[in-house]
Parts: structure tokens; C-alpha cells; sequence
């Protein structure tokens, strides 16, 4: 079993906790051995600091990841930049990349390390997500897409074929691409907003259709 931590302990944190149960889980359900050992979460947020979450606890702020040598890690963060900083300061860590049991990936599809996938994705042939991109539940990404390193997909996003997200972005619930458009690198879309032109990097588009100023 992998000793695993995870880096956040706020919503998206207690999701990625479920998530670990349900790969065990399943894992379990087949006949085999649960796949992680869940130690705990890692928080900068002080007032978490001593709380449980079910039988999960808060260890302590990230700095204290160096305490964990033998244990792997996963960011459970939206913000791409906070992903981005913290991996940098973890270099040579081992992350894993969960996905959820009821997710459909193809198997052409390539995950980079410390990718989230989960419950309800459906991540399509030859797709490519960078190191730490995050996929909340229900995700479609299509076809041939990629998504750059440390991208975060909120809720019911659906990227259509050929769709490609820079690095760094934060695309809001249920946003919409239509097939073939780039998403520059540090793009921010609204929740529910339809991307039907390219997007330079570092904007922010919302509405239907998207538009950034
Ligand atoms: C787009 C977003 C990132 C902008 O946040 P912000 O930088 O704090 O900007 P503001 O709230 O000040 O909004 C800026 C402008 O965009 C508009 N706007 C914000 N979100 C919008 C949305 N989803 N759709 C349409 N317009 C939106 C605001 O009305 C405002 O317009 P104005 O300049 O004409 O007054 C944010 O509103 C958003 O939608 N984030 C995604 C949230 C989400 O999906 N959460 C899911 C968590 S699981």
C-alpha cells in the first residue's frame, strides 16, 4: 500500500480523500489489496490545523512534507499558481495521479504526474494533461485535446476535440470550448462561459459567447 498525503484540506481536499476511498474501494471490491494508505492532509490554513476529517487528520502546514519521506503526495488545490509554487519547492517528490473508479479514460490518453481525475470525467483518446492538472467531477475533454501543467478544470467543463489550455488555467464551471481553439497559457473562464474564439494568455472570458477585456 502507498503511503499517500494530500495537500490541501478545504473542499477540493475532502473530495480527493473520497476519492482515495473509492479507489480503494474498488480496488478491494476486485479481489485485491486497497491501493493507498491514507495519512493525512497537509494545510497552510491555521485554523485547520489538529481537525479531522473523518478518520483523515490534519498533520500540519505543507512546509511539513519534508517530515514524510516515505509517503507520496497529491495537491488537492484549485489555484494553478499555488500548484505551480509548491511544486517547485517539492521538486524530487514522488506524486501520484488518482483516478476516480467511475471516470473513463482511454487508454491512448496520457496523464502527467499528479493529475486529479474525477468521479463522472470522461477523458477521450490521445488527450494529454499536464503534471498536476486537476479534472473536478464530470469533465468532458475530447479527442486530441491537451491540458497544460498545473490547469485546474472546475465542474462540467467540456473541452471538444483539438482544444488546447495553456499552463496555469482556471476554467470555471460548465465553461464550453468548441473544438480546435487555444486557451493561452493563465487563462480564467467564468462559471458557464461558451469559448468560441482563441484566448490570449492571462485573460479572463466570461459569458455566452466568451468575451475578455
Ligand atoms: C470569472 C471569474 C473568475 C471572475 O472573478 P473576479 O476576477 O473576482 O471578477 P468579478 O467577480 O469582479 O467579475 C468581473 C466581471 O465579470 C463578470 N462575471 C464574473 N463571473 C461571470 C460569469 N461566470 N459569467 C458572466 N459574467 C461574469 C462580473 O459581472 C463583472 O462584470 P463587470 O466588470 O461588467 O461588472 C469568476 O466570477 C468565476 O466565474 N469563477 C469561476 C467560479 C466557479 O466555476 N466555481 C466553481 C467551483 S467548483
Amino acid at each position: 500500500m502507498q503511503r499517500l498525503i494530500i495537500v490541501g484540506a478545504g473542499g477540493f481536499g475532502r473530495e480527493t480523500a473520497w476519492l482515495v476511498e473509492e479507489i480503494n474501494r474498488a480496488a478491494v471490491d476486485a479481489g485485491g489489496d486497497a491501493a493507498y494508505k491514507l495519512l493525512g492532509f497537509l494545510d497552510d490554513d491555521a485554523k485547520l490545523a489538529g481537525s479531522v476529517w473523518g478518520d483523515v487528520p490534519v498533520l500540519g502546514t505543507v512546509d511539513r512534507w519534508r517530515e514524510y519521506t516515505v509517503a507520496s503526495f497529491v495537491f488537492a488545490i484549485a489555484d494553478p499558481g499555488i500548484k505551480r509554487r509548491l511544486a517547485g519547492e517539492m521538486a524530487g517528490v514522488a506524486f501520484v495521479t488518482l483516478v476516480h473508479p467511475r471516470a473513463e479514460v482511454a487508454p491512448s490518453a496520457v496523464l502527467g504526474e499528479g493529475c486529479i481525475v474525477q468521479a463522472g470525467c470522461v477523458v477521450s483518446t490521445n488527450v494529454v494533461l499536464g503534471a498536476h492538472a486537476g479534472l473536478n467531477p464530470q469533465c468532458g475533454i475530447g479527442h486530441d485535446a491537451t491540458v497544460g501543467a498545473y490547469s485546474t478544470m472546475y465542474w462540467n467543463v467540456s473541452l471538444a476535440g483539438f482544444v488546447q489550455v495553456g499552463s496555469g488555467c482556471l476554467l470555471g464551471s460548465k465553461t464550453c470550448v468548441i473544438q480546435g481553439l487555444r486557451l493561452g497559457d493563465g487563462v480564467r473562464t467564468g462559471a458557464g462561459a461558451v469559448v468560441i474564439r482563441d484566448l490570449p494568455d492571462g485573460c479572463t472570458a466570461v459569458g455566452v459567447p466568451a468575451v475578455y477585456k
